[in-house]
């Protein structure tokens, strides 16, 4: 009977799996602060994407790890458009996600060009537009650009449009706030900042009338699909730019929230299964549309058994 009345359901059908990708061959590097997450070289990509694939989660949102990083993230159009050349063509009906971002290929770490020590938004704008070009015309179904500088969308918009991609979708972090909960993911891509912090562009945890503001810039610049991130500490927003704009809503279960979870259950502390469950629901309840989850195959597995949930 609770099944009859429930309000809010969870299905797999809404999950996206983030894979990190690296050069070579055979290589499933182990992520420490992640347990149960890898550095995948493309051919352990596939097997992992497979496995998804067959458990029903839809989607992967791919992160590169590149061999060399220099000042221009010269490396950018490497190894992804690599990486979904290959999963499109043995998985075409996986939906393949490309983030866009520079941090994993710059030697500094930050998401954009430096100049003087400062972030320059708007000299990397083209590099932005170039990347995800390069992972468009691979063959990706979705550009997701996490770097969070002013106006990436519209250059974005722009590159796609004048190559002839006027129907690739755009899933912006519109919402991507400058959170300690993404220390784990650092480890995993690479991409702790060298020097300073990523607070000039990502925003601040106490903003949200701005992080609607980012959002609207967004949609008006061309997003089709909106992302707040991270998840748990912002189910607020969720819902307000559900209600506000009636996009389709994405949130990013970061690594934090995964790797919290996973020390607590690892010391017998909390029941995993159950809390990420019930954390998965609270993002459909907050009107969450998609929901970007290093438990993605797990909770394929879960679902699929109906006495879990
Ligand atoms: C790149 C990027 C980050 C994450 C996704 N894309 C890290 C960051 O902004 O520092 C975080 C994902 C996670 O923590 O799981 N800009």
């Amino acid at each position: 009977m609770r099944a009859l009345v429930r309000e809010t359901e969870l299905s797999t059908r809404h999950l996206v799996l983030p894979l990190f990708v690296c050069e070579g061959r055979r290589l499933r590097r182990p992520i420490g602060t992640m347990p149960g997450q890898f550095q995948l070289s493309v051919d352990e990509l596939l097997k992992e994407a497979s496995e998804a694939f067959a458990l029903g989660v839809p989607a992967v949102i791919l992160f590169g790890i590149p061999d060399k990083k220099d000042e221009r993230a010269s490396s950018s159009c490497g190894i992804v458009p690599k990486a979904v050349r290959v999963l499109k063509k043995e998985l075409p009906e996986l939906i393949v996600v490309a983030d866009v971002c520079l941090c994993e290929y710059m030697s500094h770490g930050h998401c954009g060009i430096v100049h003087g020590g400062r972030v320059d938004n708007d000299a990397t704008l083209p590099l932005l537009a170039k990347a995800a070009l390069a992972y468009a015309e691979a063959g990706a179904d979705i550009v997701a650009p996490s770097d969070m500088m002013d106006g990436r969308v519209a250059a974005i918009r722009a590159a796609l449009d004048k190559a002839g991609l006027v129907e690739m979708p755009i899933m912006s972090y519109a919402a991507k706030f400058a959170s300690a909960f993404y220390g784990p993911f650092r480890e995993a891509a690479e991409s702790a900042p060298r020097f300073g912090d990523r607070r000039s562009y990502q925003m601040d945890a106490a903003n949200g009338e701005e992080a609607l503001r980012e959002v609207a810039l967004d949609i008006a610049e061309g997003a089709d699909i909106v992302m707040v991130k991270p998840a748990l500490a912002y189910l607020d927003l969720v819902q307000q730019v559900k209600e506000k704009f009636g996009y389709p809503v994405a949130v990013y279960s970061v690594s934090g929230e995964y790797s919290m979870i996973k020390a607590a259950a690892a010391k017998g502390w909390v029941n995993e299964q159950s809390v990420v469950l019930e954390m998965m629901t609270a993002f459909r309840r907050a009107g969450a549309d998609i929901i970007l989850t290093y438990w993605a195959k797990d909770l394929a597995s879960w679902l699929a058994s109906p006495s879990s949930v």
